[in-house]
């Protein structure tokens, strides 16, 4: 008996070691260590932490930014993105990867270019093309190269930094990448030179390059034969918003109204700070290119600043190189984060998520024109059994929608507003006794608004809460707006996304109500459509 008490008591202190060593935490922050790779960390991660995005794409572990590279081939969407292998924080970019077939369900890859520590080369923002005729001469007879260009953002000795384009290629298909033995490829007498972003164009039949010079508010144009040799075309800028340095830019044809006989050029700039919502945010230009310039158009400029997305959490989108002609879709996705507070939103053990990925469209009004960014129509997999309610009469009220079978912390709904005379309408999300997310229309601004002043943790930057509001038209008295609601992030499209609202939230996991209301008065909402969303992580993708 004794004996077996003893035994007994061992067993147990034993089980308690082990307990407490699997328990042990990895520290935040960690040296530099490429042979370190947190393996355990990793294999501990289930993607059901509070904050973990259900249908948006996250590393499994640290830290994440802009997403970079994106290129299709073979049917296979490319994700990368810059990313630190060894951190929750920003530092020792590298580029991270990630692939899908359907631009929902994504497989996380090993990193695809690592930050040099020899050299202290960070591996900064840059774009990826699939080289068909091997102008580069990377291949190697079989399929060919992928070729990313990305920025070299080197730490001198004496602790100056400087910038300059890079290549690396890929012959296996986007797995593993060589860095090319003759980089940096493109240099300019400015230490901030960066993010290139190079597509095939058809009418020069040459590469062509738009790269940002931050802190003057330009972007350069460059064109090569060969990926590795640049022509330098022209500059565009400063022009539109200028109030912080210029990044990751991005340019391509649009069709307008869907139209194939007349198209624009679309140059998209991102901004940091000072943009529409504070801190970091994108804007648009839309004009013409001569084989040389971009020429902005002069009506489009006079109302310009055009702001891409209305909201906080909208950055360093970039679109798909090399989608085949026959699907003719310009598609993008964003970081969905702000630089304001990116390096101190609450998640663990990894940090930011990219936006739902969007496809983009270019429409004319009044002689003008304005991007429209639509959910890319393989979200509709992730549906679940939908609710629908029609003409919902609200007076002065707030109708909790549960009763319905409306709630949750993941879902898609669209609701067609008829605002009335009431002050303001809309839908409450992510609800709880003293927490929501409110989206809605108010009357008085003719605005539709994101309203997160009250949406939960919001203490690690002080002006998280706040309210972002769009302008909009209402059509025959009416406003439609779908939203996506994740257990970190609302994605609003307004009016079939001719305007979008992008914001981080971070809601307690308790908060899963959703209710109508009407303040100031009387509004009906005509049409009432809700999907709770089937989370992406299931278990074979987090193998
Ligand atoms: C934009 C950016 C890019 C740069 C990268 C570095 O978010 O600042 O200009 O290449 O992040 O991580």
């Amino acid at each position: 008996m004794i004996r077996e008490n003893i035994f007994l008591q061992f067993l147990l202190i034993l089980l308690a070691l082990i307990f407490v060593g699997c328990e042990e935490q990895v520290p935040e922050e960690t040296e530099y260590d490429p042979d370190r790779i947190d393996q355990h960390l990793a294999a501990q991660v289930n993607f059901s932490e509070p904050y973990r995005p259900q249908f948006h794409y996250s590393p499994k572990i640290n830290w994440m930014n802009d997403p970079n590279g994106l290129v299709y081939n073979d049917g296979v969407y490319h994700l990368f993105h810059q990313y630190n292998p060894f951190g929750n924080r920003w530092g020792y970019m590298s580029w991270g990867h990630a692939t899908s077939t359907d631009l929902v369900h994504w497989d996380h890859k090993a990193v695809a270019i690592p930050y040099g520590k020899e050299e202290e080369e960070g591996i900064f923002s840059g774009s990826a093309v699939v080289d068909h005729q091997n102008t580069s001469g990377f291949g190697d007879g079989g399929d060919p190269p992928i070729v990313a260009i990305y920025t070299s953002h080197y730490t001198r000795e004496d602790g100056s930094t400087d910038q300059a384009q890079s290549l690396a290629y890929s012959i296996d298909g986007g797995q593993t990448f060589t860095k090319f033995e003759g980089n940096p490829v493109l240099e300019f007498d400015d230490p901030d030179f960066r993010d290139p972003n190079v597509s095939w164009n058809e009418e020069m039949g040459r590469w062509l390059m738009v790269v940002a010079l931050p802190t003057q508010h330009k972007v350069q144009f460059y064109a090569s034969d060969n990926l590795k040799d640049w022509e330098y075309l022209s500059d565009f800028g400063p022009a539109g918003a200028t109030g912080g340095i210029w990044e990751c830019p991005d340019f391509f044809r649009l069709p307008v109204d869907d139209n194939p006989e007349n198209q624009k050029w679309v140059l998209h700039v991102d901004m940091n700070p000072g943009s529409v919502a504070g801190g970091s945010g994108s804007q648009y230009f839309v004009g013409e290119w001569d084989g040389t310039s971009f020429i902005p158009d002069e009506t489009f400029m006079e109302t310009a600043p055009h702001w891409t997305d209305y909201g906080t959490d909208f950055y360093a989108a970039i679109s798909w190189n090399n989608i085949p002609e026959e699907d003719a879709r310009q598609l993008w996705v964003g970081w969905m984060n702000n630089w304001d507070y990116a390096n101190e939103i609450p998640t663990h053990p990894w940090r930011s998520a990219m936006s739902i990925p969007r496809s983009i469209h270019l429409e004319s009004n009044n002689e003008s024109y304005s991007l429209v960014q639509k959910p890319v129509e393989s979200l509709r997999q992730l549906r679940e059994d939908p609710v629908r309610l029609e003409n919902l009469d609200l007076s002065d009220e707030t109708i909790d929608l549960s009763q319905e079978g409306i709630s949750g912390k993941a879902f898609e709904m669209i609701v067609e507003i008829e605002p009335g005379d009431a002050e303001s309408v809309g839908i409450n999300v992510r609800e709880a006794e003293n927490q929501r997310t409110v989206i809605g229309y108010n009357s008085v601004n003719q605005n539709v608004f994101a309203d997160r002043t009250n949406s939960g943790e919001s203490d690690f930057f002080e002006g998280f809460e706040q309210r972002n509001d769009v302008p909009v038209h209402l059509s025959d008295g009416t406003v439609k707006i779908r939203f996506f609601v994740d257990w970190s992030s609302v994605e609003v499209f307004v009016n079939d996304g001719s305007r979008v609202i992008t914001n981080r939230i971070f809601p307690d996991p308790e908060s899963i109500g959703v209710s109508a209301f009407a303040d100031g008065g009387s509004a009906t909402i005509t049409n009432i459509e809700f999907w709770p969303l089937e989370s992406i992580w299931t278990e074979t993708a987090l193998q």
